[in-house]
């Protein structure tokens, strides 16, 4: 964090400070953890992604829901998307039909529901479970990315989730995405809304990676 930040108050800074340390505890979750080292069989990173379909596919129904909205409607970008690449990226791998095997494992359940529940109805809500997972990809994802390309040799087939096509500077993005928490016009109490959900994602998110682990 700079001097200019501190005293600026910016509330993206906010945001990062206040989910440093549940940050910190998801990367370091074991299964994050034996990804990075190149430990994962081929059965736990399909496992990965397809938990991940699952819950993108409801986070990415909410941004249906505010796409066009006067307040949080600018969050949504068409450029994030990651229903598809997740698709691609199963079909690739596991086959057409990779969608009648898939099982919905508890933790994935819990967060779908909690989408449900509050990123339909909150808009603060919803912007706190919209940065937790895609500012995630655009950052500790793109590590992802080098490592399974460096491991595995997937460039694109297979780990087209991790490819934001769209959006060839990251950081950039990820600057007028913070500029944009920063000048929304957030009603009375929706920015705490915003924090208290933002860890309550990241505690969902090391839920899904605690079950898969418990699985491998
Ligand atoms: C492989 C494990 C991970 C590593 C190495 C990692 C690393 C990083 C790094 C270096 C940044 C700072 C990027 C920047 O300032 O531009 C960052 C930001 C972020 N990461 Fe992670 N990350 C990991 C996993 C995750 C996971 C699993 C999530 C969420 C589920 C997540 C969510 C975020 C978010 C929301 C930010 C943006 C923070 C902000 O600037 O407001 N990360 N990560």
């Amino acid at each position: 964090m700079t001097t200019a930040d501190l005293a600026t108050d910016r509330f993206s800074v906010v945001l990062r400070e206040a989910t440093r340390e549940e940050h910190e505890r998801t990367e370091s979750s074991r299964f994050v953890a034996e990804l990075l080292d190149g430990k994962l069989d081929r059965r736990a990173y399909v496992a990965l992604l397809e938990q991940s379909y699952l819950f993108y596919s409801v986070l990415e129904e909410a941004g249906d829901r505010w796409r066009g909205d006067e307040i949080v409607g600018p969050f949504v970008s068409d450029a994030l998307l990651r229903r598809g690449a997740l698709e691609a990226d199963l079909s690739w791998l596991s086959g057409s039909r990779w969608r009648d095997g898939l099982v919905t494992l508890p933790a994935t359940q819990r967060y779908i529901d909690r989408l449900r529940e509050v990123c339909f109805t909150s808009r603060g809500a919803f912007v706190a479970h919209h940065y937790t997972r895609y500012l995630g990809d655009l950052s500790g994802g793109q590590i992802i990315r080098s490592k399974l390309r460096s491991i595995y040799g997937l460039t694109r087939d297979g780990v087209r989730f991790y490819l934001f096509d769209e959006i060839p500077k990251p950081k950039v993005f990820k600057d007028g995405y913070r500029e944009l928490l920063d000048s929304t016009p957030w009603a009375a109490g929706e920015r705490t809304t915003l924090l208290g959900e933002a860890n309550e994602a990241f505690r969902l998110n090391r839920g899904v990676f605690d079950d898969l682990s418990a699985g491998c």
